[in-house]
């Protein structure tokens, strides 16, 4: 089955939106199979970002990611990589849809509450960068075949 990485960034934590961001893709039908809160090294933070290493805000973006703690999660589904960044919305929440956790509680591209893996690909690269296969539960919820045909 489908996974995907999913951060609450310090701004989120600190704002007290994990149960927010936890709930908007527990009630959407996703299962939930690792979660922890970690202080961020800049390493891991350098390597999370390693995309955007030559773009003029990668400092100051590895510098927040490291600032304050960030809830780090893998969620499982069919579809759920495309389907969490729609979750999420737009990378400037100002332009975000209303309905998205960045449309509804962001102000600011640089405090944009979330990340979401932006492929099925770059999903397994930063599900193994942020955890090993022992933090990760394979379970699945009796309520499934309410969810799925
Ligand atoms: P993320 O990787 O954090 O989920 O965000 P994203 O895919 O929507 O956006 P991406 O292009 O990957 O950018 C990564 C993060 O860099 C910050 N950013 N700042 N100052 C700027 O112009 C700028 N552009 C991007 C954002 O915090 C974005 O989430
Ligand atoms: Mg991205």
């Amino acid at each position: 089955m489908e996974q995907t990485f999913i951060m609450v960034k310090p701004d989120g934590v600190q704002r007290g939106l994990i149960g927010e961001v936890i709930n908007r893709f527990e009630a959407k039908g996703f299962v939930l199979v690792g979660l922890k809160l970690i202080q961020v090294s800049k390493e891991l933070a350098e390597a999370h970002y390693d995309v955007h290493k030559e773009r003029p805000f990668f400092g100051s973006l590895v510098e927040f990611i490291c600032s304050s703690p960030v809830i780090a999660m893998v969620w499982q589904g069919k579809g759920v990589v495309a389907s969490a960044r729609l979750i999420i919305g737009a990378t400037d929440p100002l332009t975000a849809t209303p309905g998205t956790i960045r449309g509804d509680y962001g102000m600011s591209i640089e405090r944009n509450l979330i990340h979401g893996s932006d492929a099925i690909e770059t999903a397994q690269k930063e599900i193994s960068l942020w955890f090993n296969n022992k933090e990760l539960s394979s379970w699945e919820p009796t309520i499934t075949p309410w969810l799925y045909e």
